[in-house]
C-alpha cells in the first residue's frame, strides 16, 4: 500500500524524508516522490520504480528545506509511472499533498473541477483533491482572514465534498510554516519530537525520530505549526488527543543480521510466542487472563455465536479459530472472508459475537466487515498486532498479538500468534462454560511449551532449504491436511504462492478423490501435514493414494514416528504436541519451504511482486 512520511522542524527534511519512505518500503509500492519547502516555495521530485530512483535525481540537500512531504505509491488509479507518483499539486501551484486511499468520487470531481477552468497534468484521484483544495483556497482568498486560516478551511471544504477514504499530508506555498494531516480510513499517525513532527502511515516511519505519538482516528485533521499542534475534526471541531508511547524500538525493525524480515520474524517466533503468552496463562487455575477483553467475557460467554471475519493468512489463523471455539468452548463458530461479509447482508443474531483479526489493523475489506457488524448490532473484538491501528480503535475490545512489528509481506509470526490467541480465548470461554480446569491445564501446558518447540524446528534449517531446491523447478504443488491441519495447508500454499510465484492450492485431504487427485503426477509434489492426531490414519491412506499415481510427497511428520518413513519422499519433523495445537507447530516447515524456495528462485522475498504489507484499498 501507499506509504506517507511527512517532517516538520528544524533539520533538513529530505535525508528524513528518503530514511522514513524506507522504512515503509515493505508495504509494496511501484513509485516514489517528495516535495520540499523552503520560504515560500517548494521543490517537488518524483519518479516512477524504486527509492533509489529517486536519490538519482534528488539535488543536494539544501539544510533550508526543513518542512517536507514523501510517498511511495501503490497504483490504485492510473498507471505506476513519473507523472502519476506523489506528490500532486493544484493547477495553481500552491497546493502540494500526498494521499494514502482511494477518492471514489474522483470523477466527478474532476469533470467539475474541469468546468471550473482546472487544469490536469496525471490520471489519479489524487490529483483531483489537490485541484479541489486549490479550488476552495482561491475562493477563500477573498475573504476576511489569514493566509493559514484559508488553507485550512479549504482543506476542510474539499473533504467534505470527498468520498473514499486517505491519509494525507499537505503544505501550502504561502503557509511555509504549517502543515496539514488529515485521516479517513488509512492510517495516520503523528510522531511528537523535540521541536519536530513526522506525520507517517506507520509507526516504523517515526520510531528514530520519537517514540511520542498522537494516533489519529477517522475524520480528524492536525495542524502543525512551529510551536506545536492542534487537532479538530474536518468539521472545525476542536478535538483533544493523548500523546502515547510507540511500543516498539527501531532495532525490532532492523533486520538484526539477516537476510531478509520474513527470514527473521520466522527466527522470532519462539521470543514472539512467548511475549504472546506471556502473563496472560494462569495455569494454577486453568484459566486465561485477556485483559483487553474483561469487560466483555460475560457476553462472549453467553454468545450463541462467533463469526470471525479476515483477509489472507489471518482467515486461515481464523479458521484453527473456528475449531478452537467449537471444540473447547462449544460455541457454534464460522469463519467469513471480510470481503464478501461486507457486501453480503450477512445474518447477525442478536448476541452474535464478530472476531475481527488482522495484523495490520488496516485492511480495508476487514476494516468493512467490522462495520457492517456492528451496524446489525453485533459485539465486535480485535485481534490484532499494530497497537494503535484503525481496527484495535474501531473494535468494541480485543487482544494485541504482542509480537512486535511484522515486516516482511508474507505473514509468518502473526499467524502462530494470533492462533495462540484464539487458543487462549477459546479456553477461557471453556472454562466459563464446560471445560474443566484438568482440560484447560493440559492445554495450557502444552501451549507454554510451544515455543521452545518452534525453536526446534527452526534448527533444520539446512534440511529444509534442501527439500525446497530439490522441489524449486516444479510450477504446481498441493498441500494437504485433515482436521486441525487443513487450515495449515491453506497457509502453507499461500506462503509459497505469494513470494516463490509458485501455484500451490491447499486443500483438506480427504478432498483429493473428489478432483484434484487428477491432478497427480510425479512433477507435484504433494506437501502433508501428517501429524499423530485422530485423523492419522486417514492422511496416511490419502499419501498412499498420491503415490499409488507416481506422486512425490513432502510429509510433515511427529517426531519419533516410525511408521511414517516409507510414505516420505520426503520427511520434516515437528515436536508432538495436542492436536488443537499443532498448527503452530507443522505450519513452522511450512514458511521455512516457502522462504527458501523465493530465495532459490531469486525473488525479493519481502517484497513479493504486485502485494503490499497492508491491503488498505479494496
Ligand atoms: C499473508 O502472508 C498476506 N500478506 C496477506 O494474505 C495478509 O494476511 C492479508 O492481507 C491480511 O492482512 P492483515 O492481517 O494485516 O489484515
Amino acid at each position: 500500500m501507499c506509504g506517507i512520511v511527512a517532517y516538520f522542524g528544524k533539520k533538513a527534511a529530505q535525508p528524513i524524508l528518503l530514511e522514513g519512505l524506507k522504512r515503509l518500503e515493505y508495504r509494496g509500492y511501484d513509485s516514489a516522490g517528495v516535495a520540499l519547502m523552503a520560504g515560500n516555495t517548494f521543490e517537488q521530485h518524483k519518479t516512477s520504480g524504486r527509492i533509489a530512483n529517486l536519490e538519482e535525481v534528488l539535488p543536494a540537500v539544501n539544510a533550508a528545506q526543513t518542512i517536507g512531504i514523501g510517498h511511495t505509491r501503490w497504483a490504485t488509479h492510473g498507471e505506476p509511472n513519473t507523472t502519476n507518483s506523489h506528490p500532486h499539486t493544484d493547477a495553481t501551484g500552491k497546493i502540494t499533498l500526498v494521499h494514502n486511499g482511494i477518492i471514489e468520487n474522483y470523477a466527478t470531481l474532476k469533470k467539475w473541477l474541469l468546468k471550473e477552468g482546472c487544469t490536469f497534468q496525471s490520471e489519479t484521484d489524487t490529483e483531483v483533491l489537490a485541484n479541489l483544495i486549490g479550488y476552495f483556497y482561491t475562493q477563500e482568498q477573498d475573504k476576511d482572514g489569514t493566509a493559514c486560516e484559508h488553507f485550512e478551511r479549504a482543506v476542510q471544504k474539499a473533504l467534505n465534498e470527498i468520498y473514499g477514504t486517505y491519509g494525507l499530508a499537505i503544505m501550502c506555498a504561502d503557509c511555509p510554516d504549517m502543515m496539514i494531516g488529515v485521516k479517513k480510513g488509512s492510517p495516520l499517525i503523528l510522531g511528537v519530537g523535540e521541536n519536530e513532527f513526522v506525520l507517517a502511515s506507520d509507526a516504523s516511519a517515526i520510531v528514530e525520530h520519537t517514540t511520542r505519538a498522537v494516533y489519529m482516528s477517522d475524520g480528524e485533521m492536525v495542524i502543525i505549526h512551529a510551536d506545536g499542534f492542534t487537532t479538530k475534526t474536518i468539521t472545525n471541531k476542536e478535538v483533544s488527543k493523548e500523546l502515547k508511547d510507540i511500543e516498539f524500538s527501531l532495532d525490532q525493525i532492523e533486520l538484526e543480521g539477516f537476510e531478509h524480515y520474513m527470514q527473521k520474524e520466522i527466527a522470532e517466533q519462539p521470543e514472539a510466542l512467548h511475549t504472546c503468552l506471556n502473563g496472560r496463562i494462569d495455569l494454577k487455575n486453568g484459566r486465561v487472563i485477556l485483559g483487553g477483553i474483561q469487560n466483555l467475557l460475560r457476553d462472549l460467554t453467553r454468545t450463541k455465536r462467533i463469526i470471525m471475519t479476515a483477509c489472507g493468512t489471518a482467515w486461515h489463523a481464523a479458521l484453527v479459530g473456528e475449531f478452537l471455539f467449537e471444540q473447547l468452548a462449544r460455541i457454534p463458530a464460522e469463519v467469513e472472508y471480510a470481503s464478501e461479509f461486507r457486501y453480503r447482508n450477512p445474518i447477525v443474531e442478536e448476541g452474535t459475537v464478530v472476531i475481527a483479526i488482522s495484523q495490520s489493523g488496516e485492511t480495508a475489506d476487514t476494516l468493512a466487515a467490522i462495520e457492517q457488524a456492528k451496524e446489525r448490532g453485533a459485539t465486535v473484538l480485535g485481534v490484532v498486532n499494530a497497537v494503535g491501528s484503525t481496527i484495535a480503535r474501531l473494535t468494541d475490545a480485543g487482544v494485541y498479538l504482542r509480537v512486535g512489528p511484522e515486516i516482511g509481506v508474507a505473514s509468518t509470526k502473526a499467524f502462530t500468534a494470533q492462533v495462540s490467541v484464539l487458543a487462549m480465548l477459546a479456553v477461557e470461554l471453556g472454562r466459563r462454560r464446560h471445560l474443566s480446569a484438568d482440560a484447560a491445564q493440559t492445554i495450557l501446558t502444552e501451549l507454554a511449551k510451544i515455543p521452545q518447540k518452534v525453536e526446534s524446528i527452526l534448527a533444520q534449517q539446512e534440511h529444509i532449504k534442501a527439500i525446497a531446491q530439490a522441489n524449486i523447478h516444479k510450477d504446481n504443488w498441493l498441500f494437504l491436511g485433515r482436521g486441525f491441519n487443513y487450515p495449515v495447508a491453506l497457509e502453507g500454499a499461500l506462503k509459497l504462492k505469494e513470494i516463490s510465484y509458485i501455484h500451490a492450492e491447499g486443500l483438506p485431504a480427504a478432498e483429493m478423490k473428489h478432483g484434484p487427485i487428477a491432478l497427480i503426477t510425479d512433477d507435484m509434489p504433494a506437501v502433508f501435514v501428517a501429524t499423530q492426531c485422530s485423523q492419522y490414519e486417514k492422511v496416511i491412506g490419502n499419501i498412499e493414494e498420491v503415490r499409488a499415481r507416481g506422486g512425490k510427497t513432502i510429509v510433515v511428520a511427529t517426531e519419533g514416528d516410525d511408521h511414517i518413513a516409507p510414505y516420505a519422499d520426503y520427511l520434516i519433523t515437528v515436536p508432538d504436541t495436542i492436536e488443537q495445537l499443532q498448527p503452530l507447530l507443522t505450519v513452522v516447515p511450512l514458511q521455512m519451504l516457502a522462504y527458501h524456495a523465493a530465495v532459490l528462485r531469486g525473488h525479493d522475498v519481502d517484497k513479493p511482486r504486485n502485494l503490499a504489507k497492508s491491503v488498505t484499498v479494496e
